[in-house]
C-alpha cells in the first residue's frame, strides 16, 4: 500500500495554561481534545498531527514513561528512554490504506536502536499483530489491556 508524503509535525504546549495540543476534530472517535501534558513530567509527552501531502490524516501522542512494563510477563528488558505509543488514531476516511503502518514504522525509524512500545485499545490488537510486534500479557491475565513491543533491529 502506498501513502503520500507524511510529515510528522509536534504541536507544542503551554504547560498550566489549560489548552491542549488539540483541536476538534469530528473525524476523530478518541479523546484528542482533552489531553494535556503532564505538568510533574514536562518532557514525558510529545503530541504530534501527522499531515499527508500537507492535510491532517492521523494524530500521535508518545510517551516516555516504561517502568509500568514490569507488570505484564515476560516483557524483554526496555531502556530507559524507551518511547510509547500512547494513542494513535488515523482519521476516518482515511483508515486501511496503510497510514497506522507508516505511522509506527515511522516512530521506530525516528528511534533506531530502541524497541517501542504500545498498549493496544480494544479491537487494535489484530493491527499490533499484523505489524509483526511481540504481545505481551498482563499479570493478572483478564481485564488488562496486551502490551506490544516492536522486533529488536
Ligand atoms: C488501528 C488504526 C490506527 C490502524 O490504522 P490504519 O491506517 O487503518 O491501518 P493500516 O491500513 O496501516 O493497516 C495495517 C495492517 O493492519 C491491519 N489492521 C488495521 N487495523 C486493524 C484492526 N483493528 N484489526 C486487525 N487488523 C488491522 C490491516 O488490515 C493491515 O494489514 P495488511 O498490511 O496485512 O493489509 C486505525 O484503524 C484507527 O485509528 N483506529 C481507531 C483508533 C485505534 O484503535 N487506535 C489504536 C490505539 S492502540
Amino acid at each position: 500500500m502506498r501513502t503520500g508524503v507524511l510529515d510528522l509535525v509536534e504541536l507544542r504546549t503551554v504547560l498550566g495554561s489549560g489548552e491542549g495540543p488539540f483541536a476538534e476534530d469530528f473525524r476523530y472517535e478518541l479523546g484528542w481534545v482533552e489531553l494535556q501534558p503532564d505538568p510533574h513530567h514536562p518532557d514525558a509527552d510529545r503530541f504530534f498531527e501527522v499531515l499527508e501531502d500537507g492535510t491532517e490524516v492521523a494524530r500521535l501522542h508518545l510517551e516516555w514513561r516504561s517502568d509500568f512494563v514490569r507488570h505484564w510477563v515476560g516483557v524483554p528488558r526496555l531502556a530507559p528512554s524507551t518511547v510509547r505509543i500512547q494513542l494513535i488514531e488515523v482519521a476516518a476516511g482515511h483508515r486501511g490504506r496503510g497510514l497506522g503502518r507508516a505511522v509506527a514504522d515511522r516512530v521506530r525509524a525516528d528511534h533506531v536502536g530502541h524497541r517501542v512500545i504500545a498498549l493496544s485499545m480494544d479491537g487494535a490488537e489484530g493491527f499490533w499483530e499484523t505489524l509483526g510486534w511481540d504481545r505481551f500479557e498482563h499479570v493478572t491475565g483478564r481485564g488488562f489491556a496486551p502490551l506490544f513491543v516492536s522486533p529488536a533491529v
